[in-house]
């Protein structure tokens, strides 16, 4: 650090050179005049001369059906197995009672032929289903919901449609009549009388005779966008609310699967939606001691809707193909022989058609046909996750030889496994150079100081090769919490991915949901239950990211280095050439206040428009009950002199400045 009276003179010196506007103001203002008795820093930013460009899709997210993210989560959808199909207990979700049967004769939907047959004969204990919903069916008062259900019956029939709250008091009832003796939709609305996050909903038969009932659904009207089969509207809009550039889909693990036979294939996911095949989810399985064994994908979240929300909310799409592995991690670790991999190859080339071809094309047609006819404008595909060993590049070789040929306009992101270092790390990315993909995903969850200790990680990479996709990140505590203290290594670690935006061309934080009743990881983005939901700190950081990257990274210095965690400081600096302003981000780590003279070299006057300050205890968390605990907020500007502008950094804060320039 420099001593008071070197940073003094390096100051007056500096100002010296302004002329005599600049030497007015020194005589009115020096620069212990503007902290006090307290030193500052010395930080210098290059106005005049931007050094890479950085990706207008550079901070995103990543979804993955993951903690209940998808069923349960982000798909409205209230029912659980509604279609009758989780393979091993076709009632998984479901109580039944009196004479219930799970058949598949002529079935209402093919690829989901399951459903329920009530007969009821007069019994006293009646006939019927109970539906437990996902950890609960969250009911908001005075909200309107769509019941639906495909039925067929021999004799005109009634169902009695009850709701029972958390203490098992039924509190709203109504009675459907089912006449058709052919498969039909049968429907109805109904405003909430009551609130409960965990109620059930009970479906009895109490006219005699034989229903056969399937797909049965239950969705708030109120859904993001007011699309029928759409989002929850509350945590569809934080999405919306974090300005993502990208938004990475559907997994991780899950385009994997725990065998081949359960990996994400996305044609089972578009068109009509009560036909999409149910597939066990890749978490249905014990992880970290937590125990999803209900844990099934419904596709109501499929391909069409991914792009959709991805258009909805600003974000360039970036789905992930299976390369022909299923999940390393898990026991089967199946591979398809490089002579058996062309169809997964054409599901590439396929979903290309599908979300860029042209109406007249098979999967273009399906598209328009799902209410989608412009084209996507799908730019990236990412195959494979997090696969290591040879058996990777070797089918990634096949599918980048034909994308190439087949969609030289699409980029192809490759993977360097599941860890930022080490030996698969260090044998695939050559590799991928070898293979000449257009950016290489990185995946690292580690500790915070992990993520302190590599703010330049990304410094010395080589510039000729792959960009680097940091596909999945996040900062995991001892305890792995959702904290300003993860928060805040996050924001500083960002600060290099910045600096180094001519490489590193997307980052995702990951994973992005949490059901607090049903989640196997965290850290996570986002936590929910069945009626609210909160953000966390690192949302906020990377909110403040995408919501200030700017377009041109500019050269940010003290003592002519870039400012990699010298004195606690980590720090970028852009360009936004649409607004003219320069965007400062500056996290201070250390425990006291910093106080910097940043000079904007090239510049004659600068006016701070706004300052944003993220600061907080490092244990500092948000929660349902207290969602907005720690949050960041606009704080007094900086004081601008000329061309310097002087800010008080408080301790443990991430901070950012928009400066409007005068050149
Ligand atoms: O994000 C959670 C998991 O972490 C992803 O499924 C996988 O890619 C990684 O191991």
């Amino acid at each position: 650090m420099l001593s008071d009276k070197a940073n003094h003179e390096t100051i007056i010196q500096l100002k010296m050179k302004k002329g005599i506007l600049g030497m007015i103001a020194m005589l009115s203002m020096t620069f212990t005049g503007a902290f006090g008795q307290t030193s500052a820093l010395n930080i210098e930013v290059n106005a005049k001369k931007p050094v890479a460009q950085i990706n207008p899709h550079m901070y995103g997210v990543f979804f993955e059906d993951i903690n209940f993210g998808a069923d349960g989560g982000l798909y409205a959808e209230l029912i659980k197995n509604r279609s009758f199909e989780f393979t091993d207990s076709p009632l998984m979700g479901w109580t039944s009672y009196g004479k219930v049967q799970i058949k598949d004769e002529n079935p209402c939907f093919e690829r989901n032929p399951h459903y329920a047959n009530l007969t009821f004969n007069g019994e006293l204990r009646g006939c019927g289903l109970i539906n437990e919903g996902f950890r609960g069916i969250g009911i908001k008062k005075g909200e309107t919901y769509k019941l639906s259900f495909y039925a067929r019956t021999p004799e005109a029939a009634k169902i009695r449609v009850e709701f029972f709250d958390s203490n098992n008091n039924q509190v709203q009832n109504l009675t459907i009549d089912v006449v058709s003796k052919e498969w039909s939709k049968v429907s109805a609305d109904l405003t909430a009388t009551f609130t409960d996050s965990h109620a059930r909903i009970r479906l009895g038969l109490i006219t005699k005779g034989s229903v056969d009932m399937d797909h049965i659904s239950l969705f708030p009207k109120n859904t993001f966008k007011g699309r029928e089969n759409g989002l929850r509207q509350d945590l569809a809009q934080a999405l919306a609310d974090l300005h993502p550039g990208v938004l990475r889909f559907p997994g991780g693990c899950i385009v994997e699967g725990n065998e081949l036979t359960s990996r994400y294939q996305w044609k089972n996911t578009v068109g009509k939606v009560e036909n999409r095949p149910c597939n066990e989810n890749r978490w249905n399985y014990e992880f970290q001691n937590r125990f999803a064994p209900d844990y099934f994908q419904s596709y109501g979240l499929g391909f069409f809707e991914f792009f959709q929300l991805a258009e909805d909310i600003g974000a360039t799409a970036l789905p992930v193909l299976n390369v022909g592995m299923s999940c390393q991690y898990a026991r089967a670790k199946e591979l398809v022989p490089l002579n058996e991999l062309d169809p997964y190859i054409q599901d590439a080339i396929d979903l290309i058609e599908f979300a860029n071809g042209q109406t007249s094309t098979k999967w273009g047609a399906l598209r328009a046909e799902m209410g989608h006819p412009a084209p996507f404008g799908l730019k990236y595909l990412a195959v494979g996750n997090e696969q290591w060993g040879a058996q990777y590049p070797e089918r990634l070789e096949l599918f980048v030889k034909e994308l190439r040929i087949k969609h030289p306009e699409i980029e192809i992101i490759g993977s360097s496994g599941p860890s930022a270092e080490g030996k698969d790390f260090e044998y695939l990315w050559p590799e991928m150079k070898r293979l000449k993909v257009d950016l290489v995903d990185e995946h690292y969850y580690k500790a915070p100081e992990w993520f302190l200790n590599n703010a330049a990680r990304y410094d010395q990479y080589d510039r000729k090769g792959p960009k680097v996709f940091a596909g999945e990140y996040a900062a995991h505590t001892r305890n792995k919490r959702n904290n300003f203290e993860a928060a805040l290594a996050e924001a500083a670690f960002m600060t290099g991915l910045e600096r180094n935006a001519d490489i590193v061309r997307l980052a995702t934080y990951a994973p992005l949901f949490a059901h607090k009743d049903a989640w196997q990881w965290g850290p996570d983005l986002i936590w929910f239950d069945n009626l609210s939901m909160y953000k966390t700190p690192n949302y906020f950081v990377q909110q403040m990211y995408a919501m200030n990257k700017g377009t041109d990274v500019l050269a940010m210095t003290m003592d002519k280095k870039a400012i990699t965690g010298q004195q606690n400081l980590y720090a970028s600096a852009a360009l936004d050439k649409s607004s003219n302003e320069i965007i400062l981000k500056i996290a201070n780590t250390q425990e006291n206040e910093l106080n910097a003279a940043i000079t904007l070299n090239g510049i004659k006057q600068a006016k701070a428009l706004k300052c944003i300050t993220f600061t907080g205890n490092p244990t500092d968390e948000n929660s349902l009950e207290k969602p907005v605990n720690i949050v960041p907020s606009e704080t007094a500007l900086p004081t601008c002199l000329n061309n310097v502008v002087s800010i008080s950094l408080k301790g443990k804060s991430f901070t950012i400045v928009r400066i409007a320039k005068e050149k």
